[in-house]
């Protein structure tokens, strides 16, 4: 069965029971604009750190607080009715403690109203991932690239090339998967890696750069319509030139504007008739 239904929710029970069935269809998310445009053609809406560089312009995602993950999470819930919509957890908000990461994500859930929270990390994150899972708050884990770990990870790189490498994000995947971790994004691995983890653990993999073989396959939405071009990776495809079209249309219309072709009369408004006679 799929779990395309609409006009009705998507919930995290249904993502979950996706493993091994029809693929997971996730974008990123961040404006009701957007998240109106995509509910209807995906399962899934994350409210992304990437929001940061995105629609900030910041180098990386470290500068992001919870304070724009509520504002942005609060826009796609405005404006999505059926796909599972997860808020990411942004730098600082969860590593401390378990209890610290319990407070913040719990604000996040009542504030934002969202279906649950996404968080970076492996075997570290394990206990804090089930201090949430068992206290109601679904988790959406995240393995392979880190990018809120990009100062110690040694910057974007494909993950998993060597052995050793490769077995402890598996042992990563593992743990999270145990601790109870409704599905995992596995990101920028190499593709046999990203296979074995799909293999090997039993709730649904979301890949990003990672393998065909993932149960679900997420991206950036301004990257798919080619919108944020600063920096495309080798895993986008484009679908669209969005961000050319826009320059073009602002060229245009700055041309008709120094031109005085625009406003042309069919933009501008007309005396009424009465009010002529009024005075
Ligand atoms: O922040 C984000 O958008 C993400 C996805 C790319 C998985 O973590």
């Amino acid at each position: 069965m799929s779990i395309y239904r609409k006009k009705e929710n998507i919930t995290v029970a249904d993502v979950r029971a996706q493993k091994g069935g029809d693929p997971i269809v996730c974008l990123t998310a961040y404006t009701s604009l957007t998240a109106q445009l995509l509910d209807d053609h995906t399962d899934l809406l994350l409210v992304g750190d990437s929001l940061g560089m995105v629609l900030y312009g910041l180098d990386d995602t470290l500068g992001v607080t919870l304070d724009m993950m509520i504002a942005h999470g609060k826009a796609v819930m405005r404006r999505s009715s059926r796909a599972c919509v997860i808020v990411d957890m942004p730098f600082g908000s969860y590593q401390e403690s378990p209890e610290a990461a319990f407070r913040n994500a719990a604000r996040v859930m009542k504030e934002v109203g969202c279906a649950g929270v996404k968080l970076e990390g492996g075997i570290e994150m394990a206990e804090t991932i089930a201090f949430l899972t068992k206290r109601g708050i679904p988790v959406l884990a995240h393995v392979g690239l880190l990018p809120q770990s990009v100062n110690t990870a040694g910057g974007f790189r494909s993950h998993g090339q060597d052995d050793e490498e490769a077995s402890r994000i598996l042992a990563d995947a593992i743990a999270v998967s145990n601790a109870g971790a409704f599905a995992s994004v596995v990101e920028g691995t190499v593709e046999p890696l990203a296979r074995k983890i799909t293999e090997t653990i039993h709730i649904p993999t979301i890949g990003i750069g990672a393998s065909p073989a993932c149960d679900g396959q997420i991206l950036v939405t301004e990257d798919l319509v080619g919108l944020f071009s600063d920096f495309t990776p080798k895993f986008v495809k484009r679908y669209a030139e969005l961000g050319q079209q826009i320059a073009d249309a602002a060229k245009s219309y700055s041309e008709d504007v120094r031109s005085g072709n625009f406003p042309g009369t069919e933009h501008c408004f007309t005396m009424r008739r009465s009010n002529n006679k009024k005075k």
